[in-house]
């Protein structure tokens, strides 16, 4: 909801005007664009029937805030502007923020047709660009609490604190499928299974709302399409090479369910798919986003997205024709907008881009605006403003710290320690230091270490677990560590980092600093409670025998108090890995299902007293699928006019034992599997997974195991396009 400013209908009127000729005459009626009472599809078409070419290329134009004026959105019609990472006011501040938001757009209504511009930024762990915001945990720990009504409020806290300053567009959530933990952004992930992102879309609902336009609602963007996760080494904006199928199977499901979930906007991934470029992939981007999967939103390029696509600096024409063409709507130019404005221009009026192709991008853009209530309420909605950094999300960010935490060793129960009696030992550079704690796209686009943000660190929390009780000692890097203690905490792992810049082709370990630390903790032989503070797993396979306890805390960002929440006992460790912890770095990628043998699986974690009755955190090896490995599926179904019967054949036609087998698919109509019979088939959203039983778990090389399901269809069912074995592609009999 935003505060109403007076206006005048369009009648030409404006400030001279009105002084020229004294009082203005009764406002004219207001134009049907800007009639609420009409359906949405008739104010689009109306306004789009008075638009001029220009007035249609700015709409399709977005421009990074420092690099524009609040006049050139008069003057060029620009209708969006976007804060890169770190991109603040000079006043950061709510205020600060929402003054700014109403500079540029009255900039925009000063236009003729008076059209609102849209304002993004990257909200990806909370309104993490503005001082003093609650910053949340960033996504791989999201992933960690299955808990997608968790990810949905903690969408809708954070709707409200990008609405009280005054944005209204997010550039979140990352529906990545991070397949190779050396990708630098792999915390950005929700999980290494497509289920998990899937089931974490309920973010959308948290930040668009019941409907777009309600109270606090911010447009969300579900990135980046497709198959960024994938990319061969986990390099950045690099290139995942795998069939069709697999894309589909592995990395589709999370953008149809965010689809089916009505999300705003989708942007396209820097990263190739057999190394074609995403932002010039026309079957991906028109026939599947927007044809197959029905995506009614917009697109928006990544940040100078469009330059990548002829391999050379800058943009050219033929670059921007390229990209409209395959189905972009708007431009992340970000920085040289007059000149991205000349090429779309001349790209149009020299017909490599038909006017159909504009009018298709500007109807899906105007109709977010109007169903974001922009056109009646554009400016800064200030009474949100208190939600910033406010004690109930705070609260809310702490409960999301300790469902978080993984709990991976606890020998002989150390854990929970109790909060009275003796001393503590507390060491690591990551103990005190909130900008540790939350990670990049942290008030900067890299983050920082140190004091950065309020919030609590992790050694707040354990003095506050312990005050009046206990003795607390804080030593970074553990010098002083003796006998008298009755444990030691160790809090280390990663510096912030984002992007490429996080990318790790080299070792997974931890650093030379920590290391010493560690090791000079466990020469006290006091018992050792390690605390991993990272954005993905580390390569720690030679240093766990020594500790007593291990959490995965990722990056729990601005509440760190959480963490002791759970050393402590006030929260018992719920949390399971949404990635595969590697044995060795070597064995990157490595995943669910793929039959490499891990120090920990995936969805591994204990709780207290004593641990999980399950699983062994050092599973037998099983055998390493054969490269060559694939699979044959037979499918065959018995329908009615509202479910059917399926019975499925899957052969292991590679040369290893499969066990557990684990066959992967995606419903595309809405079919939801109702009961199961000789394998356990579980569905999180579109996303299917069928698991051998006990009895028939092992599918050896030319076995066949059969398995059926009953299940609903809302009117069609088409057969599943694609299938995964153990992440080997299917072919479908
Ligand atoms: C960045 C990221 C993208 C972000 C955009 C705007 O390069 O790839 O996730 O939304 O630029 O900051």
């Amino acid at each position: 909801m935003r505060t109403v400013i007076a206006r005048i209908a369009l009648a030409g009127l404006t400030a001279a005007t009105i002084a020229a000729c004294g009082p203005p005459p009764s406002p004219a009626a207001a134009l049907p664009y800007q009639d609420p009472s009409l359906p949405v599809a008739d104010r689009v078409a109306d306004l789009l029937g008075r638009m001029s070419l220009d007035d249609k290329i700015g709409q399709m134009t977005q421009a990074e805030r420092a690099a524009i004026m609040p006049t050139d959105l008069t003057r060029y019609r620009v209708g969006s502007v976007l804060s890169g990472g770190g991109s603040a006011p000079a006043s950061n501040t709510a205020s600060g923020w929402a003054d700014m938001y109403d500079d540029f757009q009255r900039g925009a209504m000063a236009a003729p047709l008076q059209i609102p511009m849209i304002y993004g930024i990257d909200a990806v762990h909370g309104d993490n660009n503005v001082y003093g915001a609650t910053i949340f945990p960033h996504n791989i720990g999201l992933g960690a609490t299955r808990d997608p009504d968790l990810v949905r409020r903690i969408g809708r806290a954070t709707a409200e604190e990008v609405t009280g300053a005054g944005q209204d567009w997010t550039f979140a959530p990352c529906l990545c499928v991070a397949r190779n933990d050396r990708w630098g952004r792999t915390y950005e992930s929700f999980g290494e299974v497509p289920e998990l992102p899937t089931a974490m879309t309920t973010v959308i609902d948290g930040l668009q709302g019941d409907t777009l336009g309600g109270p606090a609602s911010v447009l969300a963007t579900a990135k980046h399409y497709v198959g960024d996760g994938g990319t061969t080494g986990g390099i950045d904006q690099g290139d995942t090479r795998l069939s069709e199928a697999e894309l589909r199977a592995i990395h589709l499901p999370p953008f149809a369910e965010a689809v089916r979930r009505g999300v705003g906007s989708v942007m396209i991934s820097f990263s190739s798919w057999n190394g074609d470029k995403l932002h010039g992939n026309r079957y991906l981007i028109t026939d599947l986003l927007k044809g197959e999967l029905g995506f009614s939103g917009f697109t928006v390029s990544d940040w100078a997205g469009i330059d990548q696509i002829d391999g050379q600096r800058g943009f050219t024409q033929a670059e921007v024709a390229t990209a409209i063409n395959a189905g972009l709507d708007m431009i992340m130019v970000p920085n040289d907008w007059p000149a991205f404005l000349d090429r779309l221009r001349a790209a149009v009026q020299s017909g490599q881009i038909p006017m159909t192709r504009i009018d298709d991008a500007n109807r899906r853009i105007l109709t977010k605006k109007f169903q974001l209530g922009l056109f009646e309420h554009p400016y800064a909605d200030r009474s949100y403003a208190t939600t910033i950094g406010s004690a109930a999300h705070r609260d809310l960010a702490r409960q999301a710290v300790r469902e978080s935490q993984v709990l991976l060793k606890n020998a002989g129960d150390v854990l929970p320690l109790a909060p009275s009696g003796g001393k503590i030992f507390v060491a690591g550079k990551s103990a005190d230091n909130v900008g540790n704690q939350s990670g990049g796209w942290t008030l900067s686009w890299q983050g920082a270490s140190g004091d950065t943000v309020p919030g609590s660190t992790i050694l707040d929390g354990i003095r506050d677990a312990v005050a009046g009780r206990a003795t607390v000692t804080y030593q970074r890097d553990g010098t002083g560590i003796d006998g008298s203690y009755r444990a030691a905490i160790a809090v280390v792992g990663e510096t912030p980092y984002a992007e490429g810049d996080g990318d790790r082709p080299g070792g997974l370990g931890l650093d030379s600093a920590d290391l010493a630390t560690l090791q000079r903790l466990h020469a006290s032989g006091v018992p050792l409670v390690v605390v991993l503070v990272s954005g993905r797993p580390l390569d720690i396979a030679a240093q766990w025998g020594d500790w007593d306890a291990l959490v995965a805390s990722w990056l729990p960002g601005s509440e760190g108090a959480g963490v002791a929440d759970v050393l402590f006992g006030a929260y018992a460790p719920t949390g399971k890995l949404p990635m595969t912890w590697m044995r060795s770095a070597g064995q990157q990628p490595i995943n669910d299902g793929d039959g490499k043998d891990a120090l920990f699986r995936y969805g591994f974690g204990l709780t207290y007293p004593g641990g999980d009755p399950d699983p062994d955190p050092s599973p037998s090896p099983s055998q390493t699928p054969d490269p060559s490995g694939s699979c044959r599926v037979a499918w065959s179904t018995n329908d009615w006019d509202s479910g059917f019967t399926a019975a499925v054949a899957v052969t292991n036609t590679g040369s290893v034992a499969l066990n557990p087998w684990t066959l992967r698919w995606t419903f595309t109509a809405g079919q939801q599997v109702t009961q199961a019979w000789s394998a356990s088939v579980t569905q999180s959203s579109t996303a299917v997974t069928a698991t051998g039983e006990s009895w028939n778990a092992s599918l050896a090389p030319g076995a066949t195991a059969s398995f059926g399901f009953n299940a609903t269809h809302t009117g069609s069912n088409p057969r599943p396009t694609a299938f995964v074995l153990n992440g080997s592609a299917c072919v479908v009999s």
